[in-house]
């Protein structure tokens, strides 16, 4: 068993700066489990406490049905992968791989045949005669993985492993490192502030902010139901729309008119009872993909959508096979993402509309999910 429960976890440190305030959080055995967040929310904090790096000022830590907060790294069965790889520099990759086993005093060839396997499942055997300063970034990044494979530890955690990896290397490396969770059947815990990469690997994605975590959910989840305004901005690229509006009780309905426009009025059955009677502050978030741009006035629109007039356009930027049209609305920035064959010129303003079923309602001063 290699689950793991982090319970009402408080860490502050030494100089009394408190990094994660309460944190729960249960990583289910064999899963592969990705933190994200911005620079100094707290998840190189998580993954230290996790393999004992750093003790915790307050909660309870519990590796399969064992309580470990006081138990030393060496006992925890867990192997850390870092960004920087940390490679003993006087070592052959040979050596490195091996340090842990002649550690625990395994014989010579016990040792060697294990070394030859895992390299070779990595692509790695024909340098182990060589020192890590003489390698590229990816194949240091293979042997750091090598190194902790090689232990058959319970749990991986790993720290951004592949932040320091050109982007053709890093996209294959995601895809091996998929398929080694499948084949070693652990438990995965992975870092990274780069959310395309945790979308692509995550069976399921914490998005953590200042310390606190934001959602807890499947990549698609995250993606089509986010919960509050931060994961709404975080997942996805590029980033949600976001437009103020206000929200209006109605008699029986709800009114929802957008600030920099309040002709554009959209009413709503009224069967959220939890808006107040005053005029509630939201921000509609509408996906770049969600946009339409509208090629000729004749467009088809449908009864419940929503049309931006006379967008400027402020820049075009070619993807490959998609567009992503940057426009303005009434001093307000709109991203469109279109497919790349769409004609568009810059000169010309266009109309732009979506649905009302793609919009994402968030209250403006509690940054929580509306549902209407
Ligand atoms: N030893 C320490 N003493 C004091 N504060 C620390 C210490 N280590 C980390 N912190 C602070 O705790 C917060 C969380 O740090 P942490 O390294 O966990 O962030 P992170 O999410 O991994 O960021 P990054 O993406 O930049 O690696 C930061 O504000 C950091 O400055
Ligand atoms: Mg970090």
């Amino acid at each position: 068993m290699s689950s793991i429960l982090l319970s009402k976890i408080t860490k502050t440190y030494p100089n009394g700066f408190t990094a994660l305030k309460d944190l729960t959080l249960e990583v289910k055995d064999k899963e592969f489990l990705v933190l994200v967040g911005s620079s100094g929310c707290g998840k190189s904090t998580i993954l230290k406490i996790i393999a004992g790096l750093e003790g915790i000022t307050k909660g309870e830590i519990r590796i399969g049905d064992d309580v470990v907060n006081n138990v030393s790294p060496k006992e925890r069965n867990i192997s850390m992968v870092f960004q920087d790889y940390a490679l003993y520099p006087h070592l052959t990759v040979y050596d490195n791989m091996a340090f842990s086993l002649k550690l625990k005093k395994l014989k010579k060839k016990e040792i060697y045949d294990k070394v030859i396997n895992i390299s070779k499942t990595l692509k790695i055997d024909d340098i182990l005669d060589k020192k890590p300063a003489t390698l590229s970034g990816g194949q240091k990044q293979r042997v750091a993985l090598g190194r902790a494979i090689i232990r058959q530890p319970e749990v991986f955690l790993f720290d951004e492993p592949l932040s320091n990896i050109d982007a053709k290397l890093r996209m294959q490396t995601r895809i091996e490192l998929i398929k080694l969770h499948k084949q070693l059947e652990t438990t995965f815990i992975y870092v990274t502030h780069d959310q395309t990469e945790a979308m692509t690997m995550a069976d399921r994605i914490v998005v953590i902010k200042d310390g606190i975590i934001q959602q807890i959910d499947t990549p698609e989840n995250l993606y089509n139901n986010p919960n509050n305004l931060f994961t709404a901005g975080f997942i996805g690229t590029p980033q949600m729309n976001f437009i103020d509006a206000k929200l209006y009780k109605n008699n029986s309905e709800l009114q929802l008119k957008f600030n920099i426009d309040t002709s554009l009025a959209i009413n709503f059955p009224q069967k959220n009872t939890n808006i107040p009677k005053t005029n509630l502050d939201i921000v509609v978030g509408v996906r770049p993909e969600h946009l339409h741009i509208i090629q000729i006035p004749s467009d088809e629109l449908k009864k419940d959508d929503i049309v931006l007039k006379n967008c400027s356009i402020e820049a075009i930027e070619l993807l490959g096979s998609e567009k992503l049209i940057y426009l303005n609305y009434a001093d307000t920035n709109i991203i469109v993402k279109v497919d790349a064959s769409t004609s568009i010129v810059k000169s010309q303003k266009y109309n732009i509309c979506f649905s009302k079923s793609d919009m994402h309602i968030f209250d403006k001063a509690t940054e929580r999910k509306i549902v209407l």
